[in-house]
């Protein structure tokens, strides 16, 4: 049974999802749902799907004490959904591929640092984009740079705004993300 981990700092839409996903699994369960922000609502989340939860703070993932934690958890994949620091080398390390992330455009445009969130949804309206979409890729030290694992696209549409957009991409992300992680796992 492989054990993943999901890093999230807000909603936790898709940390629900992937929880929900490998709930009953043969080879896989959302052991862990780890989270910088104590106000987000996926702690909530976790809660309500009884799997325990971790809030830590920037020192914390910072200093090891996150990465023990995951240790302690005997964590086998790392799955960010949300979460909004950059990871640090020590645990790009301690977990070679077996940290991947969600980016809610088609990398490598509209990343970076500070394209998170409404930001990307904006940046893509404001450039009259006409798709956008998902990527799911490796992390790696630097922002949205890892090995690129699978892409979807969706239309922007003429009257799209960034609110709109990140609806249709949500969804893009709940029917993928799930699914991609599966595959990863077994191969
Ligand atoms: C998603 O759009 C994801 O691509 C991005 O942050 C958002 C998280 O949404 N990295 P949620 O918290 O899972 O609802």
């Amino acid at each position: 049974m492989k054990r993943i981990a999901v890093l999230a700092s807000g909603s936790g839409s898709n940390a629900q999802r992937l929880i929900e996903h490998f709930r009953a699994h043969a080879l896989a369960q959302v052991v862990l749902v780890a989270c910088d922000q104590p106000q987000a609502r996926v702690l909530q989340r976790a809660w309500d799907l009884h799997v325990p939860s971790y809030l830590f703070s920037g020192k914390e993932l910072r200093d090891g004490t996150l990465l023990g934690e995951l240790q302690q958890h005997r964590i086998d994949l790392i799955v960010l959904a949300g979460f909004m620091r950059l990871i640090p080398a020590e645990l790009v390390r301690a977990f070679p591929d077996r940290i991947v992330n969600i980016h809610p455009a088609l990398l490598p445009k509209f990343g970076g640092k500070g394209m998170y969130g409404h930001h990307v949804h904006e940046a893509v309206v404001a450039a009259k984009e006409t798709e956008s979409g998902i990527t799911i890729h490796f992390v790696n030290e630097r922002y949205d740079e890892g090995r690129m694992l699978f892409q979807a696209k969706c239309p922007v549409l003429p009257d799209d705004t960034p609110e709109s957009l990140a609806e249709r991409i949500h969804a893009l992300e709940h029917v993928h993300y799930p699914r991609v992680v599966e595959k990863l796992i077994t191969g």
